[in-house]
């Protein structure tokens, strides 16, 4: 693709708001769809329609084989060992809530430590602690410093404590309120020393860099289809094959079983049949595959080079505003680098982050305010709400010129 085009695969970006050409900056929360991934969602719903797994006649078993197609476009995207490590949910929660679930089940048991970090989205936070309810194990907290990072040898001090080491670190790749890169083959490596699984929660990570799960030897790495230019309701569970293997299932129903019995009981289909149990959302699912295509078939390096200067161009545009702090700054801390994506998150003096957004959308500029489904962190940052903008691979420079007069223009109007 000529990457300057880009703009013409995504119809959604055609639209106007309130009579303004649309400047859609809140990809963070969810992405636009490519054409490719709106034809084969339609082409799906209008007729390649059958049930997966079950039936001999052709549409299911087009339907399969698109799905399982899916699957193997994503284990070679993420290169994970095995296809069957690739487990289909409805998205990051899901598969969160899942792992808490079946990890919890079979490793967890009271007393035991659950490790997260303060930069945690709500879904890394409250799965755990409903497990920690469930069997009276405890969560501890890595807490970040006051630049939003986090110190490689606090995890050292959680991780070595005396007693029994924490049974897993479920942390995130890229903080959807900071975007910062946390560099986290060195913290799985970290981890690993001390014998702790490591969860990675990847919904913005996977958006942004390119992500190998051997390279980084996370044991589990979740993700969403609709940040990725995807379907909502579509979404992974990577793990290694060695924890789903001894996990059992979450959810029971068809598709998860190899036979049923009123008497004798039921056995579990192998992977990755034994987690999506119920008719599971292939079409989503195969539409995530081209959406992981789509991804793939990008110019790595003017994709990079085009994050960097929006990046860049943002940091300076934003500073120029007074009374503006941004939260999440690209640098080298603990001897680790933290690369910045194109998110920013700030506060401006006088101005409430609800007012500001809801100004920008009268001017056509789609952004977040609030807190971010990250509570904690934002109340670690000193703040009760913040607003966000998110870049996606289509945002132009024009568009952040437009959004920054108009953000002066609402500060100006709010002080
Ligand atoms: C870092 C992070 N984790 C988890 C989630 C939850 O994703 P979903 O709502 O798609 O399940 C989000 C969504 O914004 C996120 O940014």
């Amino acid at each position: 693709m000529n990457e300057p085009d880009i703009r013409a695969v995504f119809p959604a970006l055609e639209q106007k708001v309130y009579g303004k050409p649309l400047v859609y900056l809140d990809n963070a929360a969810t992405a636009q769809k490519p054409e490719k991934v709106i034809a084969l969602l339609d082409e799906m719903n209008s007729g390649v329609n059958g049930n997966i797994h079950r039936a001999v006649h052709f549409l299911s078993v087009q339907c399969t084989e698109r799905y399982e197609q899916a699957r193997r476009v994503i284990k070679k995207y993420i290169n994970a060992a095995h296809e069957h490590e690739i487990i289909f949910t409805s998205g990051t929660t899901a598969s969160v809530n899942l792992l808490a679930y079946s990890f919890g089940q079979r490793y967890i048991r009271k007393g035991d430590r659950i490790v997260v970090t303060t930069q945690e989205h709500h879904s890394n936070i409250v799965p755990w602690q409903l497990l920690c309810e469930r069997t009276g194990a405890v969560l501890e907290v890595w807490d970040i410093d006051d630049s939003g990072v986090l110190d490689p040898k606090k995890l050292e001090v959680i991780l070595d404590k005396s007693g029994p080491a924490p049974k897993l670190l479920a942390m995130a790749h890229i903080s959807n309120v900071l975007g910062l890169v946390n560099p986290v083959r060195d913290i799985i490596r970290i981890a690993h020393h001390y014998k702790v699984p490591v969860m990675i929660d990847g919904a913005q990570g996977i958006v942004h860099r390119r992500v190998d799960v051997q390279d980084l030897d996370a044991d589990f790495y979740v993700f969403s289809g609709h940040k990725l230019y995807g379907p909502t309701g579509t979404g992974v569970l990577y793990g290694k094959e060695k924890y789903l293997e001894e996990m059992g299932p979450w959810q029971g129903g068809g598709d998860m079983i190899a036979s049923v019995s009123l008497t004798n009981g039921t056995k579990y289909a192998p992977l990755p049949m034994k987690f999506e149990a119920g008719t599971a959302n292939f079409i989503g699912a195969a539409a995530l595959g081209a959406a992981v295509e789509f991804m793939d078939s990008m110019d790595e390096l003017w994709l990079k080079e085009h994050e960097e200067t929006l990046v860049s161009e943002t940091v300076k545009k934003l500073s120029e505003i007074e009374g503006l702090t941004l939260y999440g700054t690209a640098g080298t801390y603990y001897g680790l680098s933290w690369e910045k994506i194109p998110l920013f998150s700030f506060s401006v003096e006088g101005a409430h982050p609800n007012d500001m957004a809801l100004l920008l959308d009268k001017m056509g500029i789609a952004v977040r305010s609030g807190q971010l489904c990250a509570e904690p962190l934002v109340e670690r940052l000193g703040q009760t709400a913040l607003l966000r903008i998110s870049f996606g691979v289509y945002n132009t420079l024009e568009e952040l010129d437009y959004f920054a007069a108009c953000l002066r223009k609402a500060v100006a109007m709010l002080r």
